[in-house]
């Protein structure tokens, strides 16, 4: 029976209470931003999307049509399974031979992900836990900062955008903080900022990972994608570094296969294995004909990946000559899909969530403001170069139209 102090439990309000795990993420910064795309595109207003580094080109025939005649055959609908097919681990193992001259072993040394950042993800939370730390590129991809935060570790940013400032610092915290950093976050050509190293960078990584006892994650995502004849390194190429890390690579940015969702992690056979653990629990498995169709993209498509790289040479062409002519400050980037561009100093002060919403709003153009890459990105956008030629220099009149406009809106200072 109900006493008269009882609430209705029908009126009572039902909280949800999820995990501290969710509660202790930060605010998604680029919400605002995509609200207003959302809405703009349901208005039927086009707009010049730089704001993800989404490929807007298809992969090459061969690979789909592998894909057409894989799914034709009713033994590849099961599950698969989940470190990746054996023919897809070789494959993979022949490309860091041939490309780096780096010799895996394919069982233990090898494992396909779901896409790279769920392998990154998972490796996070196969390393991590309450009170372990990761040192984590700044400005950052937010997933460097949000798997070690989802998997209980503790984040220290590090401004990677001097390179050897950086590892200077990474000796400096080993050396100052108790407990240690555990993990060390590398991803050069680095997304947003495009920094780039050369291989002298991981011999010292490495040299510093056994001095301070610190596992190295390298995301290599932007691997394929130099330009001016530079070329990336592997930290896996770098003397010693198998016994301290593991790399991670995609097929979304090279081969244009973002949305099917393929990457690999290589390395280290233990932390491979921690991995694999992890997600021999959690999943079954990339869809078989995705890995059939990859291995067929890794032997026979290193020309359309090369060509894929100049194709993006001539967009960052474009839109850096496009911004400098407006007066920008740019560094033009040698690897990568983003221009990392400081806001024009009359904007400055408006902060780049702001100026961004300004050039979605008022130019049909979307970026990203470097402040959704932390702290150390603010006063900055990135612009990725994911459009073609002709609408990245359209981008560029339409955002010289909407920032001069407010020029002459604004009246003289007095
Ligand atoms: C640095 C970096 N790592 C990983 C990824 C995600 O790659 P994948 O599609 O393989 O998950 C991206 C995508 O933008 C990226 O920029």
């Amino acid at each position: 029976m109900r006493s008269e102090t009882d609430v209705p439990f029908e009126d009572t309000p039902f909280k949800v209470p999820v995990s501290d795990r969710v509660n202790r993420l930060p605010p998604y910064l680029f919400g605002k931003i995509n609200k207003l795309k959302y809405e703009k595109r349901v208005a039927g207003i086009d707009v010049i999307d730089l704001g993800m580094g989404n490929p807007t080109d298809p992969p090459d025939p061969l690979v789909i049509e592998k894909m057409n005649e894989t799914l034709k055959d009713p033994r590849n609908h099961r599950y698969s399974v989940s470190n990746g097919i054996a023919n897809l681990r070789k494959e993979v193992v022949k490309r860091y031979w041939k490309k780096y001259g780096v010799r895996l072993e394919p069982d233990e040394e090898v494992i396909a992900c779901i896409g790279s950042k769920e392998g990154f993800s998972h490796m996070c939370l196969a390393l991590m836990g309450p009170g372990d730390t990761a040192i984590v590129p700044s400005p950052t991809f937010p997933i460097h900062e949000y798997a070690v935060m989802l998997a209980s570790g503790n984040v220290i940013s590090i401004d990677v955008r001097d390179p050897d400032k950086f590892l200077r610092n990474v000796a400096y915290t080993c050396e100052h903080l108790y407990p240690k950093p555990k993990v060390v976050i590398a991803n050069f050509p680095h997304n947003p900022s495009s920094t780039v190293i050369e291989q002298d960078f991981y011999v010292e990584l490495v040299r510093l990972a056994k001095k301070y006892q610190f596992l190295v994650i390298s995301d290599f995502a932007y691997a394929d994608i130099c330009f001016d004849g530079y070329k990336a390194p592997s930290f896996l190429s770098t003397p010693g570094a198998i016994d301290v890390g593991v790399e991670f690579t995609t097929m979304s940015k090279g081969y244009s296969m973002a949305g099917w969702r393929i990457g690999f992690c290589c390395g280290n056979a233990e932390m491979v294995r921690a991995l694999a653990t992890i997600k021999g629990y959690y999943d079954y498995g990339i869809f078989q004909p995705v890995q059939i169709a990859a291995i067929v993209a890794m032997r026979e498509c290193d020309e359309a990946v090369e060509n894929v790289a100049r194709i993006y040479q001539k967009r960052r062409d474009a839109l850096c000559k496009g911004l400098i002519r407006l007066g920008w400050e740019i560094e033009i980037p040698k690897a990568g899909m983003f221009i990392w561009a400081k806001i024009p100093e009359p904007w400055q002060k408006m902060g780049s969530i702001d100026f961004a919403m300004k050039l979605l709003d008022e130019g049909g153009v979307a970026v990203s403001p470097g402040r959704g890459f932390g702290e150390d990105g603010e006063g900055y956008l990135r612009l990725a170069i994911v459009e073609n030629e002709q609408r990245l220099k359209q981008a560029v009149r339409q955002i010289d139209r909407c920032l001069k406009s407010e020029e002459q809106e604004t009246p003289a200072a007095t």
